[in-house]
């Protein structure tokens, strides 16, 4: 073995040690080569982003790489069932990109990269409503836990500027006549996983009033696009369909969702980090309410099927009705909206799915049956 492959399988072992020394965290830190002093002023950012490995979060490093070519990007995962490097392909030759696989609870880890950089985007998270409903745990842990981790370590390190990527579920469900969710509407969070980034969010919000800790949190609705993991409503649904199986509609279809591209979403937290009033929220939205039912006649209507291919199974617990999101505040504040239209965003949606089946065959052949078979069957 040469000195890089050792030096290479000291970094692996340490990257998935639960605790670090400092001598360990200094020789982890030469890895992270990147010129970090000359990088941090406000022109150029180098940005510590959590759960980039993620949906949400690899459409956000591949969007800021190109947008920023000169800001630089940690990105900091674990690599959960949701996490998938495979997502981050384009960009994994990127000299301002690097990569550590490891957890957001992980304090010793989490204070020294803080040290080095100047931005946070807090997208870590677990996120799948029924997943929460099997069990809360995890929910809690990275969610909450994690989320207070990192907010002490922004502290601890010159008060680090920290966007946290929240959900509209934190405000609970509407009925067909209310007003949609804005900023002012009152927390009342359903399932554990909204109450778990419900939390989050408190928690960033107290940093902000107890210690100033400089953070804006966005609020956003459904998002779709690539790579979003195939157990969300729209990649579930198309994927069931190229398998030949069925679409699994909880109760009668009719509870509805607001539905934003991802690239919309990004655009949004980007507005919010240069243009947003710190210690302020945002909501995020795509003005864009569809029932499930009206989801899923687009899906088989775009793929060439009909109505025979709908299996109505029994509810989720708690099923939250209806969220909407008012985001008059981020458009006239920071002159942002929505820009792709559904119609566009889905065929777009579809046609990745279908053009990318490595990508998603790998995910639902693994460990993925049996979170299936435990929320599916018997329903
Ligand atoms: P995702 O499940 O696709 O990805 C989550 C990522 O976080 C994964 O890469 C996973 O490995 C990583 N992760 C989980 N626990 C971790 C830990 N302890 N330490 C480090 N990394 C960890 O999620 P997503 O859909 O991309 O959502 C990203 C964020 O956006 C979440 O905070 C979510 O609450 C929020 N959000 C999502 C939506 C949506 O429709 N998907 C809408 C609004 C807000
Ligand atoms: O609103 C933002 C939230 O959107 C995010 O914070 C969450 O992380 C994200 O998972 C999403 O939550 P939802 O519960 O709304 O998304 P999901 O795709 O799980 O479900 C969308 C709707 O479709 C919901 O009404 C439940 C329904 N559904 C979902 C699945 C997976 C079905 O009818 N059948 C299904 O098999």
């Amino acid at each position: 073995m040469n000195i890089l492959e050792r030096k290479n399988n000291i970094i692996k072992r340490l990257l998935f040690k639960k605790n670090i020394t400092s001598n360990e965290a200094k020789f982890l830190l030469d890895k992270i080569d990147f010129d970090l002093k000359s990088y941090n002023n406000e022109k150029n950012k180098t940005l510590l982003v959590t759960g980039g490995a993620g949906f949400i979060g690899s459409n956000f490093i591949q969007y800021w790489l190109k947008k920023y070519p000169k800001d630089k990007i940690i990105n900091l995962d674990k690599l959960t069932y949701a996490g998938n490097l495979e997502n981050l392909k384009k960009i994994e030759n990127n000299s301002n990109y690097k990569f550590i696989k490891g957890d957001i609870c992980n304090r010793k880890l989490v204070n020294i990269l803080m040290k080095h950089v100047n931005l946070v985007v807090n997208f870590a998270a677990e996120t799948h409503v029924d997943r929460s409903v099997l069990s809360s745990e995890e929910f809690v842990r990275t969610n909450v836990e994690g989320t207070r981790n990192l907010l002490e370590a922004a502290k601890n390190n010159g008060n680090v500027r920290f966007h946290h990527i929240s959900t509209d579920e934190v405000f609970g469900h509407l009925s067909l006549n209310d007003l949609a969710f804005t900023e002012k509407t009152a927390y009342d969070p359903r399932s554990p996983y909204s109450a778990s980034k419900a939390s989050s969010d408190h928690l960033v919000r107290a940093y902000y009033y107890t210690y100033k800790l400089p953070i804006t949190i966005s609020n956003c609705s459904n998002n779709y696009g690539p790579y979003q993991f195939p157990e969300k409503l729209i990649p579930l649904f198309v994927t069931n369909l190229i398998e030949g199986k069925k679409v699994p509609i909880y109760g009668n279809g009719q509870n509805i969702r607001d539905w934003i591209h991802v690239n919309d979403h990004n655009e949004g937290v980007d507005a919010v980090i240069h243009k947003g009033r710190i210690g302020e929220t945002y909501c995020l939205g795509g003005g864009n309410e569809l029932t499930n039912m009206q989801i899923t006649m687009t899906i088989l209507d775009e793929m060439g099927f009909g109505e025979e291919k709908i299996e109505y199974i029994k509810d989720r617990p708690g099923h939250d009705f209806r969220y909407a999101i008012d985001y008059s505040k981020a458009k006239n504040e920071l002159g942002w909206k929505p820009k792709i239209s559904f119609e566009q965003g889905i065929q777009n949606t579809i046609k990745w799915l279908i053009n990318n089946q490595n990508w998603w065959r790998k995910i639902k052949s693994g460990k993925y049956q049996d979170y299936y078979k435990k929320n599916y069957s018997n329903k």
